[in-house]
């Protein structure tokens, strides 16, 4: 039988075109809309980075406070409110609505936002599973408070702004409120409350205050009152190029030449550079236009690049944590016993694209997991102060931190209240997937993780080992204390010598194997005590 045969006239009469909005709609879980919690940190996740960047670029430090509020079943209110900048009413809609609209692309800085998808992500995600808008409130200054709601075209990717109108209210920041389906709040690891505490443990100069659905309010206090350092932007290097890269930004050259664009764009490029480059790609003129530049021009002078010796990126436009900020970060919300934090020099992977590692181990006070049995140890993962609390199993810092022989260090993830704390920085983190909630594991980043983590791991060792050893110390004396009534009271029956005196003696003379749990050290008694009690309950 003959198969019904179509030519491509009328095949493409059903050609249609979709809008990215329509795009979102059908791949939301790309953007981080997948599962009911997941999608409901993604909403307060897409808000705060917002709020944090936004008073960031505005020297503002930053007061940020959360609401969220059950009103159905799998039904929630968030409200965000920040003391930053504000969105001028002209733009408000532009920059809540649209995808791919912002102020951030073509930006080789550290930041968080970048694409220019977040916040419309919320309008989009509010939109379809409520139907409702996200109401706006800003101001950019005195006299220009206004509220609006938001809500977005999906077909022509273009904002819909109703009910705009002026306040007379001072106000100066940027406040969104959005009611979304389809998600759920939870107190584990993978909920609001712990993104949100891990942000003020990478942001320490952010006040964060937490309002659950409980209507309980948490607040995480600013622990230094210094803006982070900006980064400056630097040119790239071109050991970081890929072939589309190093096309586009060809295409977006104002440069005359070929030869004067590599040294006006990018990094470490000299003229005798571009001389070297020149030997190896031989078929290349140099003096066209870099808009003329072709995919397969593109391909061999990347291939020249990597073939030639390049003086290592600057990396000082990556402005890490902070050991110092760290460690008053930690303090503040782990309160742990001990710790210990580590900031690595700056390394590189694929060959040109640099990055910073800052590592912590913290021990005590509210480090870890609280388990059934006790406590086990949390890895605290982030790239560029964000957390990442997804996804764990395709990260490189989750493969790096399994890999390190933790007993070594006197560490047992199991059983002890620990902490580990890794902070990626880079201009370009390398995420596993769209939703970036992983690090890709490259070869380069997971040694360089590993080799801080064991440099953190070594710095609390000694605290852990002696803690180790006066708990089973502590342990060994109790066990034998309580033989000793026992002891004694036989002894006497048998000798009819003084049941007491014999006790008092049999108590020196075990006190003298264990000198240091003499009087004085009552502090660590106590401490014993508890441990030995615990124990005798098992
Ligand atoms: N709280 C805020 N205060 C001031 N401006 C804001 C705020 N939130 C968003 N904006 C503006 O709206 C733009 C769009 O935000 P959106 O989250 O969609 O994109 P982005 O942050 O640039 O990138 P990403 O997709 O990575 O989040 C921002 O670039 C910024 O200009
Ligand atoms: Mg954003």
């Amino acid at each position: 039988m003959m198969a019904e045969t179509r030519n491509a006239d009328e095949i493409f009469k059903e050609f249609k075109e979709h809008s990215i909005a329509e795009f979102f709609k059908k791949n939301r879980q790309m953007l981080g809309y997948s599962g009911m919690v997941r999608s409901l940190v993604t909403v307060v996740h897409e808000y705060v980075t917002n709020s944090l960047d936004a008073c960031e670029e505005a020297g503002i430090l930053p007061n940020v406070e959360v609401t969220v509020t059950e009103i159905g079943e799998n039904k929630y209110k968030v409200k965000v409110i920040d003391n930053g900048p504000g969105v001028p009413k002209k733009f408000v809609g532009k920059a809540l609505a649209p995808v791919l609209a912002g102020t951030k692309f073509h930006r080789y800085v550290p930041q968080r936002g970048q694409e220019g998808i977040g916040a419309a992500g919320g309008t989009m995600f509010s939109q379809i599973t409520t139907g409702k808008p996200i109401v706006v409130k800003s101001s950019t200054g005195k006299g220009t408070t206004y509220s609006c709601n938001i809500a977005i075209d999906t077909m022509k990717n273009i904002p819909i702004v109703t009910n705009l109108v002026e306040l007379k209210e001072d106000f100066k920041g940027l406040s969104v409120e959005g009611e979304f389906a389809d998600v759920k709040y939870e107190n584990s690891d993978h909920g609001v409350y712990e993104y949100l505490k891990r942000t003020a443990l990478s942001n320490p100069h952010c006040e964060i205050k937490f309002i659950d659905p409980t209507g309980k309010e948490h607040v995480f206090i600013r622990a230094v009152t210094e803006m982070p350092e900006k980064s400056k932007p630097t040119q790239p290097h071109p050991l970081g190029l890929a072939i589309n890269d190093l096309l586009e930004f060809a295409h977006a050259s104002q440069s005359r030449k070929i030869s004067s664009f590599f040294v006006e764009t990018f990094a470490r490029t000299t003229s005798n550079k571009v001389n070297e480059m020149k030997e190896i790609a031989t078929s290349i003129d140099f003096e066209k236009n870099p808009k003329e530049m072709t995919w397969a021009d593109a391909e061999e002078i990347i291939k020249a690049i990597r073939a030639i010796k390049w003086i290592a990126p600057d990396a000082t436009s990556i402005i890490p944590i902070g050991e110092e900020r760290i460690k008053i970060a930690l303090k503040n919300i782990l309160n742990p016993e001990f710790m210990h934090v580590i900031e690595r020099k700056p390394r590189v992977f694929r060959g040109g694209i640099p990055f910073v590692i800052e590592a912590a181990v913290a021990y005590g006070g509210k480090s870890g997991y609280e388990t059934a049995e006790g406590s086990s140890a949390a890895i605290l993962r982030f790239a560029n102060r964000v957390p990442l609390l997804f996804d764990a199993g395709n990260c490189a810092i989750t493969e790096a931190v399994k890999s390190v022989e933790w007993k070594r260090y006197g560490i047992d993830m199991d059983n002890q209240p620990v902490s580990i704390f890794i902070n990626m920085s880079s201009v370009h983190v390398p995420y596993s997937g769209v939703g970036k909630e992983a690090i890709s594991k490259e070869d380069e980043i997971i040694e360089e993780i590993k080799l801080s983590v064991m440099e953190a791991a070594r710095g609390v060792q000694s605290f852990i080992r002696g803690k180790q050893h006066a708990s089973f110390e502590a342990g060994r004396y109790k066990t034998t204390m309580r033989y000793a009534k026992q002891l004694a009271k036989d002894l006497a029956e048998l000798t009819g010598e003084n049941q007491n005196k014999l006790e008092q003696d049999i108590e020196k003379l075990v006190t003298k194997h264990y000198p240091h749990l003499k009087k004085g050290e009552e502090a660590e008694e106590k401490d014993i005590e508890i441990v030995a009690e615990a124990e005798e309950e098992n």
